[in-house]
This record gives structure tokens, sequence and C-alpha cells, in this order.
């Protein structure tokens, strides 16, 4: 009775597992395997003898190894030839033809797979059972991490189906962004060591002697070729993805078949657009050629196949030398540090700038002058100082000391409660926020006053002609047509853009005052709340926060603005210099496009908060309810949605998920932004 219970719990949690780690679509609620789990435990401490190896309980072993004991490769594990430029591709496909004596126009036809970035792996499989795992270490002796691979819950310990005697799986073991940041957030917390990053995190965890360590760090595999196997799989490389696949191995879902060096680099561009939202790291992509009997006439050379190439992204990560940090000031005052950097080429381009974010991270990563550090650009994010290289600093070095005056104005750098963030307190007096405040008020979504730009912003504050963005109201012809590089016609154009944009409307205006944390979306609900200026103005922190989108901090934000009688000078200048807005005598609900709805949200969403929801929702004029009645006009169900989408299934309520929701608020705001 036991043992049969032992086994078929053995082969459900197997499935689940396998469906939940290498198909990504789970069979069973987590509480559910939690409770197998945890079953199939008790029944295998009672009866120890029927404990077997492939048992999902057996992933974590005892033993801690001294030392990693060697394992010769029987098929060696070979490296990848690089490719960098389309021509480096274009020259593998006609080496190919050549080399094969087929003419220009046969196709070839190839897989096209993610070039994960982690570490090699072996996995050995006899008569379907994991018994051993190992590194490439130099391609024909590896080390043997069976005990550690074991604890990675996308390895299976038993395959499924008609399997070969002996079958020898290559791939990689990687950690994925997620559990990468997870494990780090975990660590910091409780000041544990940080990982550097994923691909190193990955090698580190698999080379472990004790086994609970790899397994508190979260690795996932995936399968992309063959070792040593008994018997023909299949005759083509895809096809036997398709096949290991079908034996519950992971095997990445971003594999293809292309056809040609078009389909290639098609392949190419379509993965480097998708890099930044993948799951894990890669560093480009592999082409190999599709039919395995010309990979084996074929061939190697040098310990890389002719049959397959990466094409390599450029790289993200790049050594140079820090030459100077300054302090930037924003609009809002924020002193930023800035490394100024020996130009270096990374990500694609020319980096000589990179940001320290604030003070203390700058003090975290102990950035000192002269340092190397590791500049880091991924995807099209602003370069940043990932690490310094503290075994190339000299001893003569001195740490970083922030300072405590404003570099541009001279006035106080002063630290908020509870913020990282310093702020110069000049306000417009400081040169730096002035013109970060014009750039802002003039932009195309705030003002939008064409052709005013940065160097006309630069040249009218340096020469005093600019004290407020006010003032850009009050300008005249001979001011502008006196500056460098400006000739009469010019003159006259911004002339008329900044005449054009006397009228404008009320959430403008309010965007355009730059007031800390009030983007568009919050102007617009403000104005709609309160439709006047004036009435804003005055609004209390607690009549503030009624309105939909408006927390305790943005409140106080808002209040703090209109109390400064600066800010209400400008207000008064900007009105006596004839700028105009639409204000309405009362917030106009009905109109809002959600006007009337009783919208329900249930279960969990995976792309937003419930809260975020609804306020979203609201900010659009529905109201959300916690329980679903006959009036009820829609029904959102997120994942594991239960008694609410049943008792709204059986009322006839329309129901949508969440993608149907995503899909209506971003049609909604986008109609509000008109
Ligand atoms: S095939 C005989 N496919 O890249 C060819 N390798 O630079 C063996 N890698 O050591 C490799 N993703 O660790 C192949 N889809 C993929 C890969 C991949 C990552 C790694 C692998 C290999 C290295 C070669």
């Amino acid at each position: 009775m036991a043992q049969e219970r032992i086994r078929q719990l053995q082969n459900m949690l197997r499935r689940y597992s396998y469906a939940y780690h290498s198909l990504d679509a789970p069979l069973v609620p987590d509480a559910e395997y939690d409770q197998l789990y945890a079953e199939l435990q008790r029944l295998e401490t009672q009866h120890p003898e029927y404990i077997t190896q492939d048992s999902p309980t057996q992933r974590v072993g005892d033993a801690v190894l001294a030392d990693f004991a060697e394992v010769r490769h029987r098929v060696p594990m070979l490296s990848l030839a690089n490719a960098f430029e389309q021509q480096d591709v274009a020259d593998f496909e006609r080496k190919i033809r050549e080399l094969l004596g087929l003419s220009a126009q046969e196709v070839l036809g190839y897989s096209v797979e993610p070039k994960l970035d982690g570490l090699a792996i072996s996995l050995r499989f006899e008569a379907g059972l994991l018994v051993q795992a190992a590194t490439r270490g130099d391609g024909e002796v590896g080390e043997d991490v069976t005990h550690s691979v074991r604890t990675i819950p996308s390895v299976p310990l038993k395959l499924i189906g008609a399997v070969p005697e002996t079958l020898e799986v290559r791939g990689e073991v990687f950690m994925p962004r997620a559990g990468f940041l997870r494990y780090n957030e975990r660590m910091r917390e409780s000041n544990g060591k940080l990982l550097v990053n994923p691909r190193n995190a990955a090698a580190g965890s698999v080379r472990q002697l004790d086994p609970k360590l790899t397994a508190s760090r979260p690795l996932a595999f995936f399968a992309y070729g063959l070792g040593e196997c008994s018997s023909e799989l299949s005759d083509t490389h895809t096809g036997l993805l398709t096949k290991l696949k079908e034996f519950g191995l992971p095997v990445t879902a971003l594999a293809e078949r292309a056809e040609d060096v078009k389909g290639l680099l098609n392949y190419f561009e379509r993965i480097r657009l998708a890099r930044d939202t993948l799951e894990f790291d890669i560093d480009g992509v592999v082409y190999k050629l599709d039919r395995l009997d010309y990979q084996r006439r074929l061939g190697f050379v040098s310990r890389a196949p002719r049959f397959a190439i990466a094409h390599k992204y450029p790289a993200e990560e790049a050594l140079t030398r820090v030459i100077a940090i300054d302090v930037q000031i924003g609009r809002t005052g924020a002193a930023t540090p800035v490394a100024r950097l020996e130009p270096v080429f990374v990500g694609g381009v020319t980096v000589s700038n990179a940001t320290l974010h604030n003070f203390e991270e700058l003090a975290r990563k102990d950035v000192r002058l002269a340092d190397w550090v590791v500049v880091r650009r991924a995807g099209d994010v602003i370069p940043e100082v990932a690490r310094v290289v503290l075994e190339r600093r000299t001893n003569d070095s001195v740490a970083f000391v922030p300072p405590s005056a404003c570099p541009v104005c001279g006035s106080a750098l002063q630290k908020e409660l509870d913020q990282a963030v310093l702020r110069c307190s000049g306000g417009f007096r400081c040169a730096a926020q002035l013109k970060g405040a014009l750039r802002h008020f003039v932009s195309r979504r705030a003002m939008d006053i064409e052709g005013f730009g940065d160097e006309l912003i630069e040249q009218l504050v340096d020469r005093g002609l600019l004290r407020d963005p006010a003032q850009i109201y009050a300008l005249d012809l001979a001011t502008l047509a006196g500056l460098d590089r400006m000739a009469q016609k010019s003159a006259q154009n911004v002339l008329a853009a900044i005449e054009k944009s006397r009228d404008t409307k009320l959430e403008r205006l309010l965007f355009a005052l730059g007031i800390r944390d009030v983007g568009e979306a919050t102007a617009k609900a403000l104005v709609r709340h309160f439709g006047k200026l004036s009435m804003i103005q005055d609004a209390s922190i607690e009549a503030l926060q009624t309105v939909s989108d408006v927390g305790p901090v943005v409140a106080q934000r808002v209040r703090q603005f209109f109390v400064e009688p600066r800010n209400v000078a400008v207000i008064e200048q900007l009105q006596e210099n004839g700028v105009r807005w639409t204000e309405q005598d009362q917030a106009d609900a009905a109109s809002l496009p959600l006007a009337g709805w009783t919208i329900v949200l249930t279960g969990t969403l995976s792309t937003l908060t419930r809260d975020q929801a609804q306020m979203q929702l609201e900010a659009l004029g529905a109201k959300v309810s916690g329980s679903v009645s006959k009036n009820t006009r829609l029904l959102v169900a997120g994942e594991s949605a239960g008694s609410k989408l049943e008792k709204a299934q059986a009322l006839g309520v329309e129901i949508a998920d969440e993608a149907k929701l995503l899909a209506m608020l971003a049609h909604y705001a986008s109609t509000q932004a008109n």
C-alpha cells in the first residue's frame, strides 16, 4: 500500500514540477503541490526502504563533498566560434556551402536559439535516471557536480517516455534575473554577500561542495544539445530539441527554425529587441545547421564545430577608469553624482559618463577618483558604474566626500527625511534648477513651445535674461535676435511659438509648473476634480487626497508648492504676461469614459496591483466595488479567481481577463490624453 502510494506521489509530483518549471504551465495550485510533497515526505520517513534516488524529495543530499571528482567527457564539450558582424554570418554560410559542395540555391535550414549566459553542463541519464552532472572544464575533463545540479528544480531526476539507455544532454545552468534580484534583495537585508551578476552567480552556485547552498540559489536549466547517446533520436537538430522536450527536459521556447541568412539576421534582431524583457541574460544567439548528417560531414576545427556559430551582441559591461566625479543638479534640485570616464565602447556605444544614482549608492560602491570600474549599459538604459575593481586600486586613493554646497549656485545641499537624495536649496536662484525647470516648462507635453531649445535656455539664463518661466512671455524680438547663433528669422519663429502657447489648458500649465511628483496624469486628475487653479491652490492636504490618484506624499508636495510665495508670484506673472487657460466651474465626473460603471476586481493580477488597477479605473470615472451583484457591469478576473468569478458567471456579468483590462485602460487613457 505505502509503496504504491509513494510511487504514485512521486509520479504526480514529477509531472507537476515539469509542468511548472519547464512548460511554464502549472497544473495545480502551489498549495496542492506542497500538500502532496508533505505526504510523500511523511510516507518516506515511515518507510525509508522505499526511498529511491529519483524521488522529488531526494534533490538535496546531506553529504558535503571534500572536493570535486573529475569526469572525462566521452564526447568532448566544445565551444563555439563567434560572429560579430553580419558579414561574419554570411561568411559562415558561404563556407558551409563550399565544404558541403552545395549550390547557392539549396536551402540549408538552421536551428536558431538564444545564447544563454550561464554555465555549460552535461547531464548523463542511464535508463532514464540522472546519474551524473558535469561541468565543461577544459572540454575533455570536467568536474562532477551531480550533488548540486540535482537540486535545480528544472533538472529532471527521471525522464519520461521511451528514452535511450544512455543519454547525455548538454545545456546551460543559469540564474533567471528575477531570482537574482530577489536573492540579492534578501542578502542586502541580512547584510549577506551579494552576487555580482547572474552568470557568475550560476557558475558559483553550481561549483559548491555543499548541495544545500546550491539549493538555496534560484537556478534553472535549459537543454540545447546532445553528448553521448545510445540511439538515433532525430535527423535534425530542431527535431532533437522536440524529442528532449518530450523526455521532460526544459528547452527554451525561443528556439526556432530559420531558412537562410536573412532568417538568421531577422532572428538576431528580434531577440535583440526582446532582450531586456527576457527572464534571463543572454549574450547572443546561436545558429546551428539543422540537418545532423550535414553537421557530421562538416566536423570541427580547433574545438569548435563548423556547423554552428554564436552571433554575439555588443558587450554590456566594460572596464575603464574614473577621471572625475561630478555632481549634477536636476530641475527639482536633486544632486546626482556622475562619474566622468575614460571613453569606452560598451553596449554598442561609446560611454564617457555614467550615473552613480545618489550619494548613498556612491558610498556603498565606494567609487573613487582614478579607480578602475566596470561600466554597464544594458539596452537603452543610462550607463552606470556597476562596481569598482578593488584589486587595481592604489593605496593613496581617498573616498569621495559629498559636497555640502551646490556646485552650481553655492546654496546648501540638504538631505530630506528618509531619502537618499541631497537637494540644492537654491530654487530658481540656482542656474541648474532654473535651466531644468525651463526645459520642462517649454517641453512638448507641457507648454509646448516649439524651437525653445537647450542652447537658447543656456544663453538666456547665463546672461540673466530669464529668471523664471513666466519671463518667457516677456521676451521681445530684440533680446532674442541679440543672442549668439540666432538670426532675425529664428527669433521671430521663437516669438511666434511663445505666442501660440499663451492659450493653453489648465492641466498642461499645472504639469508645466514642475511640481514634484505631479506628472501629466496627476495634473489631469487634479483639474478634473477641482476645475479651477484657485481651487487647487487653496486646497488643503485632506481635500487634495480625495482626488483619485493623489496620496499623502503628492498632496504634501502640491500644498508645499502653492504656499511658496515665489511660486505664487510666477503664476501671477504668467497671468499678467497674458497666459490664459480654460477653467471649469465644477469637475464634470459624468463626462468620464467609465462614468456609471461598477467594476469588481478579483484574483491576482500579474502586471499591476489591485490598488493600482482600482486607482486607474476610478480615474476614468468607474466605481470599484468589492462584491458582485446584478449592478456589476464588469468583472476583472486575474489568476486563480474564485467565488466572485463563479457568481459573475451565474449572473451573466461581462468578464475580462488581465490582458483585456490593460487594453481597456490603455485605450481610455489615450482618449483622455487628447
Ligand atoms: S551549442 C557544439 N547552444 O555557449 C556546440 N551553446 O560559446 C556546443 N551556450 O559552452 C554549444 N547557449 O555554454 C550552444 N543555445 C546554445 C547555447 C550555448 C549558451 C554556451 C555553452 C557553450 C558556449 C559556447
